[in-house]
């Protein structure tokens, strides 16, 4: 018996687990209502009583071991689980896709005109951002002593080619490679060397607009404005001719919408005056024309181009140009809807 009970420590001593399971075995074995320490303290009265105290000594020894040696595992297990629900999350988890971008309000906008374009049989092209002194400036009628070649405005890469001031070269591209009837906006990146504000980017975004056929006049560009004017800030707006000088259109306009803000009663956005700016345009210069290889005796057409980042500006009543370039999501995240 009292070698039993020395095995029954030894045993007790030696175990080890990392198992929850194997730990309630262990618990049952020795602690449970049928474990043998309860048959050990039944078998008590069996033990001849010299060796009485001997044996009730070892039986407490193997009693109290059992115990402690529970505890002690029990802690360890549970601050084990406790470490893996602190571990980082499994990295090779397939990524759960709630995070749903938003497209860019100039994308948003750039899209809209578009649309509203081609509703009208307008098709889409495009030329490269870094241009010839043609296609940027010669063939759109400017004096080789224009302002506009002034290194101020222009970041120029060579003698002959620069960043493009504006997709009006878009359109000498389009004219040399098409012949008319043509009808195409021509949306994209420009570039000028501006300081940086609230108003003014080195980078921008124009939608340049050509309209070339026989017997196109004045008055088809100005219909095609207010539709525009409407179709972009509702039915009820208004559009204003300015005449303006632009190198390659004669005559030449610049084109206000009634303030889609006061709606035309006067506010501080447009600065009291009912009407606010949108673009320029005009009936495409016959010098412009030939340099393209259109006749000008038997065609004529218009011209307009916008820049997408006031008209931008005008619809969603944003006051700082920046905010677009500046990738913040708290901005970017309010056109999610849109
Ligand atoms: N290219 C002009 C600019 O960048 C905008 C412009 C004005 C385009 C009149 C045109 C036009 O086609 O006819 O300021």
């Amino acid at each position: 018996m009292k070698d039993q009970v020395e095995k029954l420590i030894l045993e007790v001593e030696d175990f080890k687990t990392t198992d929850t399971n194997e730990l309630e075995s262990f618990r049952i074995r020795f602690m449970g209502k049928k474990g043998v320490m309860n048959d050990l303290f039944k078998s008590f009265k069996d033990v001849p009583n010299d060796q009485k105290k001997e044996f009730g000594q070892l039986l407490n020894t193997l009693k109290v071991k059992a115990q402690e040696k529970h505890t002690k595992l029990k802690s360890e297990l549970s601050a084990n689980t406790n470490q893996n629900t602190n571990k980082p999350d499994d990295l090779t988890l397939p990524v759960l896709n709630d995070q749903l971008g938003a497209r860019h309000p100039i994308s948003l906008i750039r899209n809209q005109i578009i649309d509203i374009f081609s509703r009208i049989g307008y098709t889409v092209s495009e030329g490269p951002e870094i241009e010839d002194d043609w296609h940027n400036f010669t063939a759109l009628n400017f004096p080789e002593e224009h302002p506009a070649r002034d290194m101020q405005d222009t970041f120029f890469i060579d003698e002959k080619h620069a960043l493009r001031t504006h997709t009006s070269s878009v359109q000498v591209r389009v004219m040399e490679n098409n012949k008319p009837p043509i009808r195409t906006i021509s949306p994209g990146r420009v570039f000028r060397n501006e300081a940086i504000s609230a108003r003014a980017h080195c980078i921008f975004h124009q939608v340049e607009g050509l309209y070339i056929d026989k017997d196109v006049s004045f008055a088809d560009l100005k219909q095609t404005l207010l539709y525009f004017a409407r179709e972009m800030f509702g039915e009820k707006t208004e559009i204003r001719l300015r005449p303006s000088y632009f190198p390659f259109t004669e005559p030449s306009a610049e084109v206000d919408v009634s303030c889609n803000i006061c709606s035309g009663k006067g506010c501080n956005v447009c600065k009291h005056t009912g009407f606010l700016e949108i673009l320029g345009c005009g009936m495409v210069d016959p010098n412009v024309l030939e340099n393209c290889g259109i006749d000008s005796s038997v065609y004529s057409g218009f011209a307009f181009g916008m820049g997408i980042e006031r008209i931008t500006m005008l619809k969603y009543q944003i006051n700082d140009l920046r905010l677009f370039f500046e990738n913040d999501v708290r901005f970017l995240k309010q056109f999610q809807s849109a």
